[in-house]
């Protein structure tokens, strides 16, 4: 007999005694699974992104047999399953690309399937987002277990951090300041354990995202990949995921306004990625929350930046963790109530302030620094609008140049990524420290994927004249691991004609954070005129599959780019069996 209330979603395939049980639960017994099994026991798909081609996500067969553990104590039946695994660091063009297609194999995979809840086993930068956007558009009981992130890199006696150090590094080698072989011999270092990159990069803040959300429980986000304390959290999460579907604790309930309004002011306090604001949208378009880019300003710009960690500050995610990790930032916000929604519900039945009010803070306030001493007293995300980005542009304020944050200057422009990389070391480059840089044409449609080249790399002549930072504006992203004064997800983007394709050599740009202000400065006349002139860049790489679906369908930055046919929950109903 059924042990559960409401009905069980799998019975719809295992609780028959007729022709159609027969089938589905026969395959399934050549598996070596006994009748009881399908008695009754909520089924949970352990929904795994394990690839040897995603590094940070290979440790996943064994985080998924401790699941499995915890899943069968609490008295459920797991079955694991892959999903299309994308890896940033080998994926071409770019993993963002495929967020999108990953998150619509979650979402068939689980309405598809005899799967009554679901823990999504994520880590690398896109497969949180993936997981999530698929999940929420089934709505069913479903919670997030990371993969976790590497040990602290070591060279040469000191912390080096994933993906900042070779930003750091490569800049120094085109300076002329290290040699190539030095270059070279950080690479075994940074990498030296399992896990995603153990900078504040998209990687974590996605985790710390999830967590934040609710949709993981407390501490998911820190603990290292190789702590065994890790292997526990995956335990308790396969358990919690049984209970989960016994109280019929569905995503809906979890993933709220308000749930994304805490996401939102811990991004802040954590100087998390600017790909959350991407991705959050297209999570909150999934489960129909309405989110938009002014929530960004409404809710995180002000809060202070307090966890000092790389790109924005000096340590890695091993220190956050032995710091408290996230219960400990949130317990910190909290009791200056600085949390927007702290009676939010989260994975484990409590509420997000419940989870987190008593949590230990360690470290002398170091890594996770006290509200009157932050990293960064004006964090968050800075949302930019003018007559350059009609539908909004982000720069990371901690990770920038203050003295640039209010800057006019003579644009350098660059059509594409290509006619960057021809151009940028060309002796020749009439570009000073004052310019700005522009690129065009590596937005979603338009790259396409939205590649992580928004953080050029500085002009060599002027990295060996000693500037370390410039003013640069495009319609790509960054990696959540890069810094600087960089303007990100110009909207509408170069290829759909927006106006940052009209930007011509010699123009001056006005870019002012504190009004959020990015004002191409001619008459509007002009910029009319040759909007009116425009034409789409003809699209030379590969064309057709699902590049053409993705560059037809996908929507713009401030949206999410999700596609537009994907918005929505569609719930977990299959009215048909094909037996
Ligand atoms: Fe996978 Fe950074 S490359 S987490």
């Amino acid at each position: 007999m059924p042990d559960n209330k409401p009905t069980l979603r799998s019975a719809q395939w295992f609780g028959t005694a007729d022709k159609n049980g027969f089938m589905y639960r026969s395959w399934m017994k050549n598996q070596g699974i006994a009748d009881h099994q399908f008695n009754g026991k909520p089924i949970i798909g352990i929904c795994n992104t394990w690839s040897e081609l995603t590094p940070c996500n290979a440790h996943f067969r064994t985080i998924a047999e401790h699941v499995k553990r915890g899943v069968i104590e609490a008295g459920g039946f797991p079955v694991e399953f892959p999903v299309f695994s994308n890896g940033e660091s080998n994926l071409r063009p770019t993993a963002m690309l495929t967020r999108n297609l990953a998150s619509m194999d979650v979402e068939e995979a689980i309405r598809g399937n005899p799967i009554d809840g679901v823990v999504l086993l994520t880590g690398c930068d896109k497969t949180t987002p993936a997981l999530l956007m698929g999940a929420a558009s089934c709505d069913v009981p479903a919670i997030v277990v990371t993969g976790g992130p590497m040990l602290n890199g070591k060279h040469k006696g000191r912390d080096i951090g994933a993906g900042t150090i070779v930003w750091q590094m490569h800049e120094s080698y085109k300076a002329g300041q290290i040699s190539l072989d030095e270059f070279l011999s950080a690479e075994a270092g940074m990498s030296r354990s399992a896990g995603t990159c153990n900078t504040m990069g998209t990687a974590s803040t996605m985790a710390c995202m999830a967590e934040a959300l609710g949709t993981s429980l407390p501490h998911n986000a820190a603990i290292p990949a190789v702590d065994s304390r890790r292997y526990v959290l995956a335990h308790m999460s396969g358990m919690r995921a049984v209970q989960m579907v016994r109280e019929d604790l569905r995503l809906s309930k979890i993933l709220t306004k308000g749930a994304f309004e805490n996401a939102i002011r811990v991004n802040a306090a954590i100087g998390g990625s600017t790909n959350a604001v991407i991705h959050l949208k297209a999570i909150a378009g999934r489960i129909g929350v309405e989110l938009e880019l002014d929530d960004w300003t409404r809710i995180g710009r002000g809060t202070p930046t307090l966890v000092d960690l790389q790109p924005s500050g000096r340590f890695l995610m091993e220190e956050f963790y032995y710091a408290g990790g996230l219960p400990a930032v949130l317990r910190r916000l909290g009791e200056n109530n600085l949390i927007p929604n702290p009676d939010a519900l989260t994975v484990n039945g409590q509420t997000l302030w419940q989870n987190v009010q008593n949590s230990p803070i360690y470290g002398d306030d170091e890594v996770i620094r006290a509200i009157d001493n932050p990293l960064v007293a004006d964090g968050g995300i800075c949302v930019l609008r003018g007559n350059l980005a009609p539908l909004g542009a982000v720069l990371k304020p901690s990770a920038a140049t203050p003295a640039l944050m209010t800057h006019r200057g003579r644009a350098v422009v660059f059509e594409d990524f290509d006619m960057y990389k021809a151009r940028i070391n060309d002796p020749d480059l009439d570009v000073d420290a004052s310019s700005i840089l522009v690129m065009k044409n590596c937005g979603p449609k338009g790259y396409p994927g939205m590649a992580e080249v928004g953080n050029m790399g500085l002009p060599a002549k002027l990295l060996a004249q000693g500037v370390t930072d410039m003013v640069r504006i495009s319609d790509a992203r960054m990696s959540g691991t890069a810094y600087g004064t960089v303007v990100l997800h110009v909207a509408p983007e170069a290829a759909a004609g927006g106006p940052l394709a009209v930007v011509r050599e010699g123009d001056y740009i006005e870019l002012d954070c504190a009004s959020g202000r990015l004002h191409l400065d001619i008459p509007d006349s002009e910029l009319q005129a040759r909007l009116a002139d425009w034409q789409a860049p003809s699209q030379s790489l590969l064309v057709g599959g699902y590049r053409q679906l993705y560059i037809d369908h996908v929507m713009q930055a401030d949206q999410g780019c999700d596609f537009d046919f994907l918005v929505g929950c569609r719930g977990s109903e299959v009215p048909r069996h094909s037996h």
